[in-house]
């Protein structure tokens, strides 16, 4: 069985301290929610002091970070390495999040390395992959999709794609209120789990959790959860309010 998952995207937003009571105020709001994983990724300045309060505090929740450079130290001025991240106990990492494609020019071979670097320090990678809307109305969001699918994932073993979890996030959805339809949403997270068992086999692609992700908001998370190939959502926006946040972590309850 899939374990859903919601994760919540920071971005630039909320300073430090900021971001601890955000992440107080949520872990009070969610503090009894076992079938869900949760997952706050705080910018990098926030990471250390989340990280102790979720240990001190023993909460049900995970800490991602939002990028990571592929070396593990060195000249590389203004980058954070995989090796720190692991010593403040992150345990997922996003990599090809379209704002890093596309306003710091990412590429597919970027976003292997990065993601190789996850894994080598046994966190989790978060690949996000998704079309423009350009590329939707050219009807190549399949072709796009592929591309990123087999690219990122170059020479990363089955053993590593048990940890692997994928967000399709259509780029013409994020942060513009504009949602995917389930059935569109449901439609690319099905073709991905298809690529997935062509690279690798049938029963990876039936364990790989696979996201959606585009200015999903309480009152649409219930809708694209009850499809059958989204297993969770990254969510931008709505994560920087705890009410907000904690609605959509507790879909289940929506409409009880
Ligand atoms: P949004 O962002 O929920 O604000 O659309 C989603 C994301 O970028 O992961």
């Amino acid at each position: 069985m899939r374990k859903p998952m919601i994760a919540g995207n920071w971005k630039m937003h909320k300073t430090a301290g900021q971001a601890v009571f955000l992440v107080q105020d949520l872990a009070g709001l969610v503090e009894r929610v076992k079938d869900v994983e949760i997952v706050v990724c705080p910018p990098y300045i926030a990471l250390k002091s989340i990280s102790t309060i979720i240990e001190m505090d023993k909460l049900n929740i995970c800490l991602g970070a939002q990028n990571v450079y592929w070396e593990e130290k060195g000249a590389f001025t203004g980058e954070i390495s995989p090796v720190m991240l692991k010593d403040l106990r992150v345990d997922y990492v996003i990599v090809g999040h379209s704002e890093r494609r596309h306003i710091f020019g990412d590429t597919n071979e970027i976003v292997n390395k990065r993601l190789k670097a996850v894994l080598a320090h046994d966190m989790k990678p978060i690949l996000c992959v998704g079309e423009t809307q350009e590329e939707r109305e050219e009807e190549k969001t399949f072709d796009i999709i592929k591309e990123q699918i087999f690219e990122s994932l170059a020479d990363i073993s089955s053993e590593e794609m048990e940890n692997v979890v994928i967000a399709y996030e259509p780029v013409w959805a994020i942060g513009t209120g504009l949602t995917a339809t389930p059935e569109q949403a449901n439609d690319a997270t099905r073709n991905i789990r298809a690529l997935v068992g062509s690279l690798y086999n049938p029963e990876i692609a039936m364990i790989t959790r696979i996201l959606y992700g585009g200015s999903v908001k309480p009152d649409n998370i219930a809708e694209l959860m009850d499809e059958p190939d989204i297993d969770g959502a990254l969510v931008g926006g709505a994560s920087l309010d705890a009410q907000s946040f904690a609605k959509i972590i507790k879909y289940q309850e929506i409409g009880e």
